[in-house]
């Protein structure tokens, strides 16, 4: 019998919150998942689907639940939402979104108004501050995947590029998860050396090459929808790994999207900084020294936000 119950929501089970909760399936991160979906039958397919894979991943139990069924969930995720289209930024999603979050989060707050929300619907830092202002909870209880996903990105493209492990570069991509992200080249290091003038692993300081590597990383998820149609297995990841530092209060130092007050002369946004997460959401942001470029590229983020968050609540 175990000990402790650990309940996580999915609310939206199209292609990211599928590849979520297979994601929190797979690593055996809660007892329950419980899946919502405005196509029920869906989500009862998923949840069938999931749940004949727990002889080989473990026995988490998946079900589909309604918002009342919520009150147990620690943490809930928010999946739901119109998914970008080819062409299409993920601004342009915004308001389609903002539609679909107001009756979740009536809902949340109804039922669930302690648990904590990570929200992964794009333009996700637009999104993350809307939920913010649409809850009662705290907003450091309601935190966006953010440039998790771009960080991610940026790690295995450095790693492929000096040949060692991603988990070994210390490199952040901050500010939206968007067109104006921006990597942190004068902090970015593999073993503690410095990218910047220095060569690692028999790769010299190459400028232009590391240029195409951020560029790259912004633009991977128009090169994956080209392919594929949408994103879906990296996100799911950052999600579960999001949710597994919640829930085990891990105090990890995770690119999130929250909401600035102050931070680097800016507020009334929502972009990623690197926050140290734990089992009360975001317990403090970390503030890197950002160079001059970088700090005009984070105020440039937080300008082109505040814009969309006053269409998006005018
Ligand atoms: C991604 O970056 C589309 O935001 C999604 O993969």
């Amino acid at each position: 019998m175990a000990i402790q119950k650990r309940t996580v929501g999915v609310i939206g089970t199209g292609n990211v919150g599928v590849a979520a909760a297979y994601a929190l399936f797979m690593q055996q991160t809660a007892s329950d998942l419980i899946l919502l979906d405005k196509d029920q039958r869906r989500a009862e397919g998923e949840a069938l689907d999931l749940m004949h894979g727990q002889t080989f991943a473990g026995p988490t139990r998946v079900r589909v639940g309604d918002y009342a069924d919520l009150a147990e969930a620690q943490v809930i995720v928010i999946a739901a939402g119109v998914g970008q289209r080819p062409g299409e930024t993920r601004l342009d999603l915004m308001e389609r979104n903002v539609a679909v979050f107001r009756a979740i989060l009536t809902e949340l707050d109804r039922h669930a108004p302690t648990a904590l929300l990570v929200i992964a619907t794009n333009p996700v830092d637009v999104l993350t501050y809307v939920a913010q202002e649409l809850s009662t909870r705290p907003p450091q209880r309601i935190l966006g995947t953010g440039t998790m996903l771009d960080t991610a990105r940026f790690r295995s493209l450095l790693g492929e590029h000096y040949g060692v492990d991603p988990r070994s570069v210390h490199a952040y991509i901050l500010g939206e998860h968007g067109d104006t992200e921006f990597p942190v080249w004068s902090d970015a290091r593999i073993g503690g050396l410095r990218l910047v003038g220095n060569t690692i692993n028999g790769r010299p300081y190459d400028r232009p090459a590391l240029d195409a590597i951020f560029e790259r990383t912004r633009r991977s998820a128009y090169d994956i929808i080209e392919r594929k149609g949408y994103t879906n297995l990296a996100i799911g990841l950052v999600i579960a790994r999001l949710v597994q530092t919640i829930l085990d209060g891990q105090h990890s130092v995770l690119p999130v999207s929250v909401r600035l007050q102050g931070e680097y002369g800016i507020s009334g946004v929502c972009l990623s900084l690197p926050g140290i997460v734990s089992e009360n959401g975001l317990e403090t942001s970390i503030l890197p020294e950002l160079d001059d470029t970088e700090l005009a590229a984070m105020h440039h983020s937080a300008n082109v936000l505040r814009e969309r968050i006053a269409e998006a609540l005018p």
